[in-house]
């Protein structure tokens, strides 16, 4: 994983944005716009003056060394509550996938694995740029509770919401004042896809309050690569992080 992530990875930096995520009807667009990540932020004062002396120069360079090395610090903490979280809802995800099928509700247990394998590789690649920085990714137990299927899903929107709106884009522009490339593109990979998550779920939340769930889908595509998430058809190539689509793996059983 740690090196299948990167060489795409790499390729997909600069054109995601212009790929749809999942094939030519996939909810494109906001879904693909970058975080208001802030990686050309300076310290107040650094750099405003090109005439200050030479003591003001030495002292805006450790200043700037400094954020840099506590914006690498929190980077590398980060990932590794990244990494819990992400290990966590793929475990939660897999229970979950087995509450519904209980319920006898099918296609909310294919949604629910299907999310549970992409949030592993998340996981597995958030671990790898820990790895890549020298770190090694924490021990985790998981923790969570089953509920019904109706407040399961209710427990993983507000996930899935947690992670777009606040916590990704929090690491991102962290990761982006740190200059850690590796790190922007898995964190990006992980942001990218639970804005995939979230509608679906909602979708499953609302077919099942409206008596509907046998018209849910019945298979799913997950990308190897990100974790990119899709319903119905692979695309011919991830929107996300370039992969091609004949790699998606298909989900249509539990
Ligand atoms: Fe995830
Ligand atoms: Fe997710």
């Amino acid at each position: 994983m740690k090196k299948s992530i990167i060489v795409p990875a790499l390729l997909a930096t600069g054109l995601w944005m212009l790929l749809p995520s999942c094939g030519s009807n996939a909810e494109n667009g906001a879904a693909l716009r970058a975080p208001e990540t802030n990686q050309a932020e300076i310290p107040a004062g650094v750099g405003a003056n090109e005439n200050d002396d030479d003591d003001a120069a030495e002292n805006k360079g450790k200043a700037a060394q400094n954020s840099s090395g506590d914006a690498k610090a929190a980077t590398i903490q980060n990932l590794a509550t990244a990494f819990t979280g992400e290990t966590t809802a793929s475990a939660k995800y897999a229970d979950y996938a087995k509450k519904a099928q209980e319920e006898g509700f099918t296609q909310i247990a294919l949604l629910f694995k299907t999310a549970s394998m992409s949030e592993k590789i998340h996981a597995a690649n958030h671990k790898s740029v820990l790895e890549e920085l020298g770190e090694k990714a924490p021990e985790v137990s998981p923790k969570f509770t089953v509920k019904t299927t109706r407040e399961n899903l209710e427990d993983a929107i507000a996930g899935e919401s947690y992670e777009i709106a606040t916590m990704y884009p929090e690491f991102l522009s962290v990761a982006g004042q740190a200059g850690s490339q590796l790190s922007l593109i898995s964190l990006n990979y992980a942001y990218k896809t639970e804005q995939k998550h979230k509608p679906l779920y909602e979708k499953a939340l609302a077919a099942l309050q409206g008596n509907q769930v046998n018209t849910l889908p019945t298979q799913y595509f997950v990308c190897p690569t990100c974790g990119n998430t899709c319903d119905g058809a692979a695309p011919k190539r991830c929107g996300i992080s370039m992969t091609g689509g004949e790699r998606f793996v298909k989900v249509n059983s539990l």
